[in-house]
């Protein structure tokens, strides 16, 4: 008893001192956290989870490095559209795992979604239905960051995901299209509480990945964007010879598959591919930011970590709202098999009983 109350007043004394501290420390190092969101979410109720995701993932990546970039977009889709609530995984949502409508510059990689419900499975394996697919996503996203060069961080859970599908509307409301000028950009994102430096930070998720032709020819032809370098913009002509062309290539030309900084060194050099990457340097409000970033890459992994966090956290749901999906891909009320699966649960607690 009394090993219980000393105890229990070391935790209350941890508590009382410790956590304000460490809460200080980690609102300087990112941004502040949501109610409902902590770093240590599942400490009790899945201790294993983001070892389980982070082992996986090294596998995967190790066959093919660029899913890193397709598990990336997938968090920004999903936290951009109806906030980070996994709605962006359901079948029948715009751009979701079925969505063979979706226009390319929506397009999302099909393995992404894969990927996920895989992590899923083994996670909820390990554990129960206890951790939600939209944590699973920012986890993922975190990691793919990581082991492709980039910074390491904490990510804040316990979301829960979304009952409502992602529409299109929503979907092309919320995505600002490739075409947009930085004017464009900072007030888009602007409406999320995202700041100039977010603005560019978040950029720089292009230092990997690919994009198909169509997402950026329009400044080939008919007349070639003037702020658009020469050279790449004959070898995007050859990879792309018509505005139709199904062809992808990378968005980082100087390192397609490591999260560095070059990215804003390729946008100093007039290498953007798209013109909401080439013109942050061309805005005199961001160009300051892109040359800070491109010549010191801690700084970039510093704001891109603190805009990642202010990122993963839009609209979350928390608490009793939204669910823990079974499958990533359906709603519970909609998913055929889970019926099934919580009346056999329930059956073998009566019996137990
Ligand atoms: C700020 C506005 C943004 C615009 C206009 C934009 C636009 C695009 C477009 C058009 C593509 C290529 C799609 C295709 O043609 O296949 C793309 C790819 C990509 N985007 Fe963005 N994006 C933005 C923000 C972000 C953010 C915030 C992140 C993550 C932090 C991100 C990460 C990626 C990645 C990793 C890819 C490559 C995906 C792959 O290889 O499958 N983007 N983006
Ligand atoms: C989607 O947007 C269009 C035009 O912006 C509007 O006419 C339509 O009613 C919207 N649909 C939904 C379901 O909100
Ligand atoms: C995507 O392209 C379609 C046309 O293919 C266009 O109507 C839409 O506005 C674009 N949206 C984004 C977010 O780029
Ligand atoms: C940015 O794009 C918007 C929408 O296309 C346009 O109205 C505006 O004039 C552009 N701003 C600049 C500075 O180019
Ligand atoms: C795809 O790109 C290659 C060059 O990388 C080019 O030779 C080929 O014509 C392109 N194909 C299409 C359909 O655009
Ligand atoms: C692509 O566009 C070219 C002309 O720009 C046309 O000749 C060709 O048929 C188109 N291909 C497809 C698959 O639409
Ligand atoms: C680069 O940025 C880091 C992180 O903000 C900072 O501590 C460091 O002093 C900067 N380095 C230089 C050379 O400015
Ligand atoms: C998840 O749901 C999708 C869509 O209904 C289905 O195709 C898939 O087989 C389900 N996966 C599992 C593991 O039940």
């Amino acid at each position: 008893m009394a090993r219980v109350k000393s105890f229990t007043f070391l935790l209350l004394v941890q508590a009382l001192l410790i956590s304000p501290l460490l809460c200080v420390l980690e609102a300087h190092a990112s941004a502040p956290l949501s109610k409902g969101l902590s770093r240590k979410f599942y400490q009790s109720t899945c201790p294993k989870v983001e070892s389980i995701i982070r082992k996986h993932l090294k596998k995967v990546f190790k066959r093919d490095i660029d899913q890193a970039a397709g598990l990336l977009r997938l968090h920004f889709h999903d936290c951009f559209v109806q906030g980070c609530d996994a709605s962006v995984l359901l079948d029948g949502s715009a751009s979701g795992p079925s969505e063979q409508q979706a226009p390319p510059n929506l397009s999302l990689r099909k393995r992404a979604f894969e990927i996920v419900n895989d992590l899923r499975e083994l996670v909820h394996s390990e554990c129960g239905r206890v951790v939600s697919c939209s944590d699973i996503v920012a986890i993922a996203a975190r990691d793919s960051v990581y082991l492709s060069g980039g910074p390491e961080y904490g990510v804040p859970l316990g979301r829960r995901d979304g009952l409502n599908f992602a529409t299109q509307n929503a979907t092309l409301a919320n995505l600002p299209p490739p075409s947009s000028n930085t004017t464009v950009l900072l007030n888009a994102l602007a409406q999320k509480n995202l700041d100039a430096t977010d603005v560019v930070a978040l950029s720089g998720g292009h230092t990997i990945g690919i994009s198909h032709c169509t997402s950026f020819t329009d400044r080939l032809y008919p007349t070639q964007d003037p702020t658009l370098d020469q050279t790449l913009a004959d070898d995007l002509k050859t990879i792309c010879p018509t505005t139709n062309s199904t062809n992808t290539t990378v968005l980082d030309i100087r390192t397609p598959n490591i999260f560095d900084n070059k990215y804003y060194v390729n946008l100093m050099n007039r290498q953007g591919l798209f013109v909401s990457d080439q013109d942050l340097y061309m805005d005199a409000r961001t160009k300051d930011i892109v040359t800070n970033f491109a010549v010191n890459e801690s700084l970039f992994f510093e704001k891109f970590v603190v805009a990642m966090t202010k990122m993963g956290q839009l609209s979350v749901l928390t608490g009793t709202q939204g669910e823990i999906r079974a499958n990533c891909s359906v709603r519970n009320s909609d998913n055929i098999y889970l019926v099934s699966v919580v009346d056999e649960d329930l059956e073998t607690k009566s019996e137990l009983r």
